[in-house]
This record gives structure tokens, sequence and C-alpha cells, in this order.
């Protein structure tokens, strides 16, 4: 799609009339969605072919593994080793339909405020929009904005790059130690290390995220203060984690350099929405990046949350990967829903979740450098679509997000694809590949795509007792060498790693996760589920501190009391 097309896709709409965030959430009154008729009609159909095995579907239809593909944006999508035939797509595709997933993602798209319990437009899509696009917000055209920051940071990112900004003692700052914690640090750590063969030799690029002291003691071991720069990456400014670490780090710059105050402004920049907080801390904020509200956390790699990547692999690169999320979100915004990725994505996973019983999701990248990504999809999905109850608050009676995980390939193989293959768990699969290595290191690549290839057929079409018995192995052992399969599996295949194949990979995970929850018909944009923690371990580490401990249940306060007994030492 064309920068007009995009623009005119995404041109402003006047808002709904919502005066207040009450009114918009009861706008959104959700309904018991397993009384719609598609909904309906897949639970019939569950019934029917529920338990037909890939075999069979792959028998019947010998041009299945052709068909039941889908690409973009350079990336090429295998559905077809899912438990699926035509009219269960065709009931997911109407299942979409009566969910308005095309209407949702234009709301999103056209900045409406979707994100309902904190009254907020959802527009990580402007981060990535073309410069000549319009995105508006309060009557205001954000993509200006959006591209003055870019600019920002990738002018800032280039001297840091090229030694001409410097730390205090005059020395380049070839140290670069990102604070944050959650999605301002699991986006930008995935792909510092997914694009780690474009930093340039001599440059070290750490991340700091746990209030545990070994992680920031490890990531500052053998690092010269002088040379040292710290990102202090925090939409809120009010993180714990993140506050915490960043007055250590200046207390370890400070005391290495011997000097004052003064040499912060040398070694600390700030990427945030709150101007105020980060004044208060003590950075300067002509040394930071903004960002904007509209953004959720997980969503902001492509903000200025990615300076610690972009002066790892350079504002080209960046921009690179920005055009590879842009591609996606070309196709999210105009592709049929049947040959939409995304869209395919989304349903499925709810196939399984909602009508055969999934519970969990296994994301398998045959990729040494998406060595994070699961870990990254973890926020991503769980944190936007762990959800149990409906946009209008009331409680769901269907799954939502199942629980994300996995590890790379080959690795993996070795270890939890027991389970897979032979346990008694239904877990679904994502297999992604790339054609070409990274690095040619001969024979390595070919049995890495074998390994890549051959784990979603052995998934598939298991191997039966027949099968095993033929042979010749002992008749006693064939139980134990049976497997069942019908384990289904999607496998993403891209040319080769790089800035581009990211985007395009994370923007396809970001919309798969919004179609799931336009299916549910939660807020995928909200994380309230992350307070009462926070608030309960404020309570626990004052009463640690001061001695004076409140009332808790028995098991709390025992373990308070082992913790003070130990601290009392
Ligand atoms: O605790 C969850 C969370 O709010 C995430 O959603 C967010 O990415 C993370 O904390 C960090 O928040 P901040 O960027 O405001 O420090």
């Amino acid at each position: 799609m064309t920068s007009r097309a995009f623009a005119r896709l995404v041109a402003f709409r006047a808002p709904p009339a919502i005066g207040t965030r009450l009114r918009a959430v009861s706008d959104n009154a959700v309904g018991d969605i397993t009384a719609g008729q598609a909904w309906r009609a897949l639970s019939a159909h569950a019934e029917r072919i529920g338990d037909r095995h890939l075999r069979e579907f792959f028998a019947a239809d010998p041009g299945r593994g052709r068909r039941l593909a889908a690409e973009a944006a350079g990336l090429y999508l295998d559905y077809s080793k899912n438990r699926v035939d035509d009219a269960t797509l065709a009931a997911l595709m109407a299942l979409a339909r009566e969910r308005d997933v095309e209407g949702r993602r234009d709301a999103m798209l056209a900045g409406e405020p979707i994100n309902v319990t904190e009254g907020r437009p959802v527009l990580h899509t402007a981060l990535r929009a073309p410069r000549d696009a319009s995105v508006t917000v309060d009557g205001e055209n954000v993509v200006p904005g959006v591209h003055a920051v870019l600019a920002a940071a990738g002018a800032y990112a280039e001297a840091v790059r090229d030694g001409s900004r410097r730390g205090h003692t005059g020395r380049p700052l070839r140290n670069i130690v990102n604070i944050g914690i959650g999605g301002s640090d699991l986006g930008p750590a995935m792909a510092a290390d997914a694009l780690l063969p474009l930093a340039p030799d001599g440059l070290r690029v750490r991340f700091v995220s746990n209030v545990d002291g070994s992680d920031l003691v490890e990531s500052l071991r053998g690092l010269d203060p002088a040379e040292t720069l710290f990102i202090v990456a925090s939409k809120s400014f009010g993180t714990l984690e993140t506050l915490t670490n960043a007055r250590s780090a200046r207390d370890w710059l400070l005391q290495g350099l011997g000097a004052g105050e003064e040499a912060v402004r040398d070694h600390f920049v700030a990427v945030s929405t709150n101007a105020e907080r980060v004044a208060e801390f003590g950075i300067d904020t002509e040394n930071m990046f903004g960002f904007w509200d509209w953004v959720g956390g997980r969503y902001s790699l492509d903000s200025a949350v990615g300076l610690a990547l972009m002066i790892a692999i350079g504002p080209a690169g960046f921009a690179e990967m920005l055009s590879g999320f842009r591609a996606m979100d070309e196709h999210f915004a105009s592709a049929p829903l049947e040959a939409n990725l995304p869209v395919l994505l989304g349903l499925l996973g709810a196939w399984y979740a909602n009508f055969l019983g999934a519970e969990s999701h296994a994301v398998l990248p045959y990729d040494r450098y998406l060595a994070r990504f699961p870990a990254y999809l973890q926020q991503l999905d769980m944190e936007s679509n762990g959800k149990s109850v409906t946009l209008d608050g009331k409680p769901v009676s269907w799954a939502t997000g199942p629980v994300v995980w996995g590890e790379p390939g080959t690795n993996g193989q070795h270890a939890f694809y027991q389970l897979i293959h032979q346990g008694t768990h239904l877990v679904p699969c994502d297999v992604i590949a790339f054609r070409e290595p990274v690095h040619d290191l001969g024979v390595h690549h070919e049995l890495l795509l074998a390994n890549a290839l051959a784990q979603p057929e052995a998934l598939a079409f298991g191997r039966t007792a027949e099968e095993v018995a033929a042979e010749g192995v002992d008749p006693a052992l064939v139980p134990h060498r049976t497997f069942a399969g019908n384990t289904p599996s999607n496998v993403i295949l891209g040319e080769r790693m790089g800035p581009a194949a990211l985007g395009a990979l994370i923007a396809l995970y970001e919309h798969k996760v919004f179609v799931q929850g336009a299916i549910w018909g939660i807020n995928s944009f909200d994380q309230w589920g992350v307070e009462l923690g926070k608030v309960l371990a404020d309570t626990i580490a004052e009463e640690l501190r001061t001695g004076a401990v409140g009332a808790h249940d028995s098991s709390t306060a025992e373990l308070i009391a082992r913790v003070r007994d130990r601290a009392d030492g």
C-alpha cells in the first residue's frame, strides 16, 4: 500500500461522542459471545471434526500444503498443519466478522480510544507510519511528532556511534546500558540480540531490568564508567525496579568517575512520557526522548524506547526495521481476512483455545538470533490477553489468552519437545525459520532447516503403532515408541533474519494479539493485573525496613518473620 493509501486508511474519523471513560466502557457492551451464531456453529463443528487427524485432512486434499498458505511482508505462512478444513476456516472467518475484527482494527488505526479502561487510543502503528501519513489524536496529527523524535534519537545514536558525543572525561561512550523493565526492556533487549551482527565491534550493549542487585552488578562488570552511557527507559518513570537500578547506576558512575552530579548529564539519558519525573530524578530533560501515552509499553520498541537498539544497529538499521513493521501493518489493514496473516494466526489460536481445549501455545524459532523472542512474546501476548472480564467489565465464560512459551530450536528438541510429541497436553506450535543463514557455515543451516521442517511433520503425522511394529520394534516397546501426531503447527518462513524481517515478525504477533482480543471482547491494552503485587510489595518492603509488620495471612507472616530473622542476622 502506498503511503497515501495508508494515510487514507488511518484518516481522522471523529471519535464517538464519549463523555466519560465509564460511558466508553458501557458503549462497548460485549454480551455473551458464546451465544453468537458463529461461535455456536464452531462449537458444533468442533464436535464433528475436533478429533479428526491431520493425516486424514492431508489425505483428503493432496494440494493442502500449498493451498493453506499465505504470504506478506516477506513472511510465508504455512498453516496447512492445523486441525481445520474449509468449513472450519469459513466458520472462523464468520466469527471474525461477527466480532467485527475489521471494524475494531479500523478504529484502532484511526486513533479511536479503544483502550477504554484507560481512555486512550492505541496507536503503535503510528510509530512506523510514513512521514506523510496523518493519524489524528485530539485533533492533532501525531505523525510529525513521531518523526521528530525518531530524527532526534537517530542523531543522538549517530553521535554516540561516531564518538562525537562523549562522556564527562572526554572518552567515547562504548558501553550502552539500558535500564528498564517489561516493555522498556524486553523489546529492545530481544531486538538488540536479534540484530547483534549489525552492531559495531567494540560497542557493548547491556540491559538491566531486575531489582535484584545482581542484575546491575553483572551488567556493569568490567565496564569503565568513563565510557558508559545509561539509558533509563520508563514510560511512567515511576517503576520501582527501574528507578532503584537507575539510582544505583548513578552512584556507581559518580563514584567511579570521582565526579559530582554535573557528570550525570553526560552519562544519562531518559526515554519517557513523564518529563516531570525525569527532571526530578536529575536527568536534564534536554537529554530526554519522549513518547506518548497512546503507545503501550509492550508495543513501544519502535519508539525511542528502542534507543539502545538504535545505537547498536544505527538509525538506518532501525529505519529498515520500521519498514518491516509498516509492511505488515499495511497488510493487516488491507488484506482480505482469508489471506491476512495476523487474522489467520489469531483465529487459529482461538480455535484451539476455545474449541479444542489448548491452554498453551509454543513459539519455536529456528534461529539463534530470536532466542529472546518467546520471552518478548510472553509480555506482548500474556499481558495483553491475560484477561477475564470483557470490555464492559463482565466475567468471560470463554478461554482468553493462552500461556505462551518457547525456546529456540534445535535446543528445545532436546528438552521439552518430548512433552509436545507424547505428553497429554495439546500444544499448538509456531515454528519460525529463515531460508538463508546469517552466517554461512556450510552444513549448519541446512541441518537447522531440516529440523525446522521435520518437527512440524513429526508433530502432525506422528508414527502409528503399525508403522513402529513394521520396523521390527519389540512389541513391548511399541506403545512407547508410537507418536499420536495430530499436534498442529504453523510454519513461518522468512528469507533471512534482519531488521525488516524482525519488524514484520513483531508486527505480525502484535496484530495477532489484537485480533484475539477483538474476538474475545477484552481490552488487550491495559494491565491492571500487575498492580496488586506491586502494592503489596511496597507494604512488605516498608515492613522489612522498619520491622513494624502489619496483619498478613499466616503464610506471608511466617515468611516475613523468616526473612527478617535472617536480616537481623
Ligand atoms: O508492570 C507492568 C508494566 O506496567 C508494563 O506494562 C510495562 O511495560 C512495565 O511495567 C514498565 O513500565 P514503565 O515503562 O512505565 O517503567
